[in-house]
């Protein structure tokens, strides 16, 4: 039996809708291959994942696995998946993409197939796009590389891992919220205008320049969106007032993680971090077992992507 671990992931990263993303440290999905009792792929258990689908063909990790077996000529193999779901989906952190990467991980490891990560991402890629309804490796690329990936195209996944300035860290707020990728996208506008995609792809460009350059300044400057979080804050209970606290905190920037509810923030150092997390235990309250109604994560960004464990 063969496990793997894939990390959530933060898309978008304010300034690079479907083509920028980094991974977190935690939390992330497991998946356990195992040789299946006959035939074909069986979906055997699946730990916290209320909702999801035990046919294969309906789920990002079947789908993911039966795309590897067919293009291998293995359809026939008896193969047997069990999927630890460790974070909630709907929330904006890549939750499909995790259980995919990690299926296809743990599949090459079992099969001993010994393909390379980067052979990986289009049977993963397939897997996510179920749930999501579309093909974006935003998650999916970073979950499996590690690092903040920018995709320059993504039919034929073109990517580089970008420069990570020693310091930078994530914050991920998830509220009391769900919702779903594929309707946080099917009301998003078909348009830009031309000023707005002049001050996106300044911002995005520039981005990059200031990672390299370890300029955090300029890092937040960039991270302001003006296409795709203005659509989309209203979704989120309370991102107004979150984001306001989070920038007086010292935030470089702040904004929608993935398709949403899930929020991010850039940070220069730890201390600027536990201030925004204690702000956001505070704005969500309680939920009516008396826990913290908002999760936080914050770590350095994930460099190593999905491992086998
Ligand atoms: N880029 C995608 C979106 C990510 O924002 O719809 C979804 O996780």
């Amino acid at each position: 039996m063969i496990k793997a671990f894939a990390p959530a992931t933060v898309s978008n990263v304010a300034v690079g809708f479907d083509i920028m993303g980094f991974p977190m440290e935690a939390p992330g999905d497991e998946v356990l291959i195992k040789e299946g009792k006959e035939p074909g792929v069986v979906i055997s258990k699946i730990t916290k994942g209320k909702g999801l689908s035990y046919d294969p063909s309906k789920n990002t990790a079947g789908v993911a696995v039966l795309k590897m077996l067919e293009h291998l000529g293995m359809s026939n193999r008896s193969i047997d998946i069990e999927i630890r779901k460790k974070m909630p989906f709907g929330t904006g952190i890549g939750s499909s993409a995790a259980s995919a990467v990690a299926a296809v991980v743990a599949l090459n490891h079992f099969l001993q197939t010994k393909l390379t990560k980067r052979e990986l991402l289009p049977f993963a890629m397939a897997g996510e796009s179920v749930a999501s309804g579309a093909w974006h490796g935003d998650n999916v690329i970073p979950c499996m590389m590690g690092g903040i990936i920018l995709i320059r195209d993504n039919a034929t996944l073109d990517f580089t891992k970008l420069y990570v300035p020693n310091g930078l860290r994530y914050l991920v707020i998830l509220p009391p919220a769900q919702i779903l990728t594929s309707e946080s996208r099917s009301i998003l506008s078909d348009t830009v205008t031309l000023k707005q995609m002049i001050t996106q792809t300044g911002n995005a460009a520039t981005l990059v320049a200031a990672l390299y350059n370890g300029d955090f300044e300029k890092i937040s400057r960039c991270l302001r969106d003006v296409v795709i979080e203005p659509q989309r804050a209203h979704l989120i209970p309370k991102f107004q007032e979150m984001k306001a606290r989070a920038m007086e905190l010292g935030a470089l920037g702040f904004s929608i993680s993935g398709s949403g509810p899930s929020m991010f923030a850039l940070c220069s150092n730890t201390f600027d971090c536990d201030n925004i997390e204690a702000a956001a235990k505070e704005l969500y309250g309680k939920d009516h077992h008396g826990r913290d109604a908002a999760q936080v994560y914050q770590s350095s960004i994930n460099q190593e992507g999905a491992i086998v464990c």
